[in-house]
């Protein structure tokens, strides 16, 4: 308990320096049905395109499969959520520097773990993130595949979801599967298509399911665009060079930025947001302890 209070009071110290809250922060879900689609290449590109336009982007690596935003950033990072709690490190040791200024932070599918803590560590957690609640402009979350209680936690936790899928009727299909659930707890659901042949082939995706989420779920799916199939991306993983970065001129950069322009006009247009960073992560805590019992 001392050692906690020992803590508490290091990461007040610290939130003493810090900025003011920024409360413009938004929040976005990147989530799929089916794994492979591209889901993690997406959070961390979109996260730098963001960047290139002046936004402060915190990249959340929520992600329990294999490739993870370390394999695609070449970043390893130390520590992760947990050692907040287990060897007092604060949130900014954790946060990692990663390309273009962008700030990851490593090892949020462990929060899963933190259902049962006390109140006493739940305070130092949410210290700890307000500390950071001046740092950032958007939050991007890099889930894994799937519709698993873990992933509908950081899905309600956003304010907007982006739901990724190949024109694949499998990956469609999940899709969709994921749509109907995420709908009911998130407002805004965004699409993107990836790997596709050509605009004709992504345009027929996004038919497909806007028209069937029309007409089952009465809902309006937000189509951000499309990237296409681009070997260049393969080539940039091998790397570990985010494709953003690594071929900037190429056919899925300049996919990116369509993609990048109208999901920042749709935010622009969106009625303002008053969370922070700690605000995201109460929301966030509290449907875990809730739903602990269900797991
Ligand atoms: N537009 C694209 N063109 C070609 N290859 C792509 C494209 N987007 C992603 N890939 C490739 O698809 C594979 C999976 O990408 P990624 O790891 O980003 O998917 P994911 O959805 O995060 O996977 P998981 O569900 O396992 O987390 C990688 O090998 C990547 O190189
Ligand atoms: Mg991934």
């Amino acid at each position: 308990m001392y050692e906690q209070a020992l803590k508490l009071r290091k990461i007040m110290e610290q939130k003493k320096s810090s900025s003011k809250p920024n409360k413009n922060l938004w929040v976005y879900c990147v989530a799929s049905g089916k794994g492979g689609v591209g889901k993690t290449n997406l959070s961390v590109n979109l996260g730098l395109a963001l960047q290139n336009l002046g936004k402060k982007v915190l990249l959340i690596d929520a992600d329990l499969g294999l490739a993870n935003i370390d394999v695609v950033t070449g970043l390893y990072p130390k520590y992760n959520l947990s050692h907040v709690l287990s060897i007092g490190k604060s949130i900014q040791d954790i946060i990692v520097d990663g390309p273009k200024g962008i700030s990851v932070l490593p090892g949020a599918s462990g929060l899963y773990e933190l259902a049962n803590i006390t109140n006493a560590q739940l305070e130092i957690l949410i210290e700890s993130f307000k500390s950071i609640s001046g740092d950032f402009d958007i939050i991007i979350i890099d889930t894994s595949a799937g519709i698993s209680k873990n992933v509908i936690g950081f899905i309600q936790s956003a304010d907007e979801v982006i739901v990724v899928t190949t024109p694949e009727p499998s990956s469609v299909t999940d899709a969709y599967a994921l749509i109907k659930v995420a709908h009911k707890h998130c407002d805004k659901i965004n699409l993107i298509v990836n790997k596709t042949e050509n605009y004709k082939e992504a345009q027929f995706t996004m038919e497909k399911l806007t028209k069937a989420a029309k007409k089952f779920l009465n809902i309006d799916i937000n189509y951000l665009g499309f990237i296409l199939e681009d070997k260049s991306i393969h080539k940039a993983n091998m790397e570990q060079i985010p494709f953003f970065i690594k071929y900037p001129e190429g056919l899925a950069s300049k996919c990116l930025i369509n993609i990048t322009s109208k999901l920042v006009y749709g935010q622009q247009s969106s009625i303002e947001n008053r969370v922070t960073v700690d605000g995201w992560f109460k929301k966030l805590i509290s449907f875990i302890k809730t739903n602990v019992g269900a797991m």
